[in-house]
Parts: C-alpha cells; structure tokens; sequence
C-alpha cells in the first residue's frame, strides 16, 4: 500500500490545474448504458473510481475506447449487452449502485451488488433505501438474495410523481436517469440539487431527454424514445477546487486555481473570507491569497447545496485547527463523519467530538507525525495538515485520495510542497 511523506511546513504558490469531476462524471458514466447510439466523455478525471466505473461499464458490455491520455473516452454498446453487476466491482464503489435503474430502465432486468464505498456513517452504513423504494414506484420490482438485489420491470418503468423523504444526491441522480426512458411523466420533488446532479440533467438533456427543473428541488422528467449521440465535457470538480483554496489558505500561499466554476463553491468560499483569505473570482478559476494569521470560523454547519459541503468539511477541520480561537463544525450530511479527528489529534490538533459536533480549539502548531488515511476527503485533509506541520509526517492508505484526486503529489509537488510516494 503506497505512503506519502511529507515535509512541512511549505507554503503553497503558483498555478493548479483541476481535473474534471468526479461525482460528475460517475452518473453521466452510468447513464450511458441508457444509450444505442455512441456517447463521448471528455475531462474524464484519472482517478481510481473512474476506472472502476468503466471497468463496470465494460463489465455489463459496454465497448471503451480511450483517447488524449485516458481523459477522452468513447463509449459504445455491443450485442451481447450483460445485466450482472459484480461485488467484486461495487465492493470500493458506491456510486456502482447507479447502474442498477438503467439498466432496470433499458433492458428491464438487473442483478447488482450491494455497494461499498467510504465508510462515513459509521454502524449505520451507507444505505440505498431511498434509491429502492423510489425505483419501486416506477414500477421496478425486486429481491435480495445473498447481497445482490434481484430487479426487474415489467415493461418499460411508468412515471410517477415522488417526493423524496430526505435529500440524496445520489438517489436523485438514479431516478432522473432512470426516469428517462419511462412512459409517462416523472416528478421528483425534495431532490438534491448539487451541481453534480445538474451537470446529470445538463448532459441528458444534451442527449435528447426531456428534463426541467420546475421548482427550486422539484425536477420534471417526461420520458422519450431514445437518446442521441453525445460528446460532453465534464465540468471541473468543484471539491478538488476547494481543497486547493483551503491549502492556500492554510499556508499563507498564493494560488491560481483553474479550469473550475467558483460559483460552485460560493458558500465555502464565503467561509474562507472570514478567516482572512483574500481572491479575485473569475469565469473559470480563483486568484487565492492566504492570510498571515487564520481568523476562526465559529461555527459550520454541513447542509445540502448550498449549504457547506460535507466533502469539504475535513480539509476545513484542519484550517480551524490553525486558526486563532475556538470554533466547531456540525456534520448533518453522514452524522459520524469524523474519523479524520483521531489522526489530525497524533499531529497535535486538539477537537472534541460529541455526536455530530466538533468543536475545535485552534492555536495549534501541527508537528508531524505518522497518520493514517480513512476515507477520501479525510486522506486530502491530512495531506493538508502534514504540509503545514513542522517536521516529516508519514500518510499511510492513500489508496483513498487515489480514488477521488489526480496526480495530487505531482500537483502538490508543482506549488512546494515536499511531498513523495512510497510503495
Ligand atoms: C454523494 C457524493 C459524496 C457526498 C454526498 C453528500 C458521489 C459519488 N458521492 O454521495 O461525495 O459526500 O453525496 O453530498 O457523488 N441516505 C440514506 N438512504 C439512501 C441514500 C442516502 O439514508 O438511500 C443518507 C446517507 O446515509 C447520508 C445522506 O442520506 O446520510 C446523504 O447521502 P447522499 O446525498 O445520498 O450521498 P451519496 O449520493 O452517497
């Protein structure tokens, strides 16, 4: 298993190019199997969970053809399309579970893993109850048997209108695709309404589908035949931007941080400026300056968009560590999202957890030490503090950044930091 080791303290300058996303480009990923016609993905991000989903995709018979270094892919359907969908494959994923409505959708039948994926919830899991009984009431019937779940449709799947219990991105994201394709007319109400789930509709709607945000979290959807072929870019991934913002911030850097909307991050960044950071926002990229001394941020409270991003909550943990006073973070996406805690207290960081809440004192010099990675945004919040912290710190399991950042230490490497991968 591949370490980092870092040497702080760095301070963070020049120019960072961000790769597309992530959580974008894993719905649109699986939203191909919707399509007979040729569809072309461009900015694909290069990371590990990309290449779990095309491995899913090529998996069920999907044909890939790559180009422009693996950013560029073709993907195409053959004629033995397949309906299994591997725990082998959906076991480190948990956006793997996305394929199981298009293809309830397309071919009216499915055998899919239960899915995997970052443990945030702790003993609670990462449950899909919300994506099954939603799929339920567009007349998909299923069974579980041994961990898979057994699905099929009678027919095409009808349209319905469905108000969601609680906001899911990702059970959003599986209806409006499987609701495509349906007879009739969908409306999905209480949906998440990300920029991920956007960039979903954006990209069917470029296909050919008929999709329209009727209300501020209410999406109609009126199926068509088919859709046509498609050439979409990905959009640039707006948590891979804010990491690189928290970093600047962190460091007293000064960083150009392009090939991203910054509108996406309107609400973190607004939290940025309180701790003294100043920038200049364009189209496409940030001008990003850290302050001297990190003013504290009192509290955070994570909340669907646009509310603050739980996937940039660890990286901002480590901000408040260094920041001068007290402050907290409420974690209300995935109520245990903390595991970063533990290993950000061997660096030195002092924070008390009592259920979901944080509270963190700051004033902290971090002094380097070995720590270990948890999750995917835990892995990007350590790397952050090592860089900040006196002396050599060693990141161990940075399989979970692979899965989610590109190239990080070269990008890392490029602005100073003294960062190395050892096998
Ligand atoms: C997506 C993102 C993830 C991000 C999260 C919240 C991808 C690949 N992942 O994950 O990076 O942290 O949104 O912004 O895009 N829930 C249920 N039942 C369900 C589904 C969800 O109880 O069937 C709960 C979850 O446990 C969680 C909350 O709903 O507490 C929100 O989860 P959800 O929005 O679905 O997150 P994901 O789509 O898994």
């Amino acid at each position: 298993m591949d370490k980092f080791v870092i040497k702080g303290p760095s301070i963070l300058k020049g120019k960072v190019l961000i790769s597309g996303s992530k959580n974008s480009a894993l719905p649109i990923l699986a939203a191909t199997l919707l399509f007979d016609k040729p569809v072309i993905i461009q900015n694909l991000p290069r990371v590990k969970d990309i290449d779990t989903m095309l491995n899913l995709l090529k998996s069920l018979g999907s044909k890939i053809e790559f180009f422009n270094n693996k950013k560029k892919v073709r993907i195409s359907k053959t004629k033995n399309p397949k309906y299994f969908a591997s725990y082998s494959l959906l076991k480190t994923m948990r956006a793997g579970i996305l394929v199981l409505g298009p293809l309830v959708a397309k071919y009216q039948k499915s055998i899919t893993s239960f899915p995997g994926g970052c443990v945030l919830n702790g003993n609670s899991g990462r449950p899909i109850d919300l994506h099954l009984s939603a799929l339920q009431k567009l007349g998909m019937k299923y069974e579980i048997k041994k961990g898979y779940i057994h699905a099929k449709s009678k027919g095409k799947l009808r349209g319905k209108s469905i108000k969601f219990p609680t906001i899911s991105v990702g059970a959003t994201q599986h209806l409006i695709m499987s609701a495509v394709l349906s007879d009739k007319k969908t409306v999905l109400s209480n949906s998440s309404i990300e920029p991920e789930v956007k960039e979903l509709t954006n990209f069917l709607n470029c296909a050919g589908a008929n999709i329209k945000w009727i209300g501020k979290r209410t999406c109609q959807i009126i199926g068509v035949k088919s859709l046509k072929e498609t050439n979409y870019t990905i959009m640039g991934d707006r948590i891979e931007a804010g990491t690189f913002c928290v970093a600047a911030t962190l460091t007293k850097g000064n960083l150009l941080i392009k090939g991203f909307n910054p509108k996406t991050i309107s609400t973190e960044l607004n939290f940025l400026k309180k701790t003294g950071a100043r920038f200049k926002i364009f189209n496409n990229e940030i001008h990003i300056k850290g302050p001297q001394k990190i003013k504290k941020i009192n509290h955070i409270i994570t909340k669907e968009y646009h509310g603050f991003s739980t996937d940039l909550q660890p990286q901002f943990m480590v901000l408040l560590c260094k920041a001068i006073g007290k402050s907290s973070i409420t974690e209300n996406i995935f109520k245990s999202r903390f595991m970063h805690v533990m290993e950000l207290q061997r660096l030195g960081a002092k924070i008390s957890v009592k259920n979901n809440k944080a509270k963190i004192e700051g004033n902290t010099s971090f002094i380097g030490a070995e720590i270990m990675s948890s999750d995917l945004r835990a892995s990007a919040a350590l790397v952050l503090a090592a860089i900040s912290a006196k002396g050599t710190s060693i990141v161990s399991r940075v399989y979970h950044c692979d899965r989610g950042y590109e190239n990080i230490e070269k990008k890392l490497k490029k602005i100073g930091a003294k960062i190395k991968r050892i096998s």
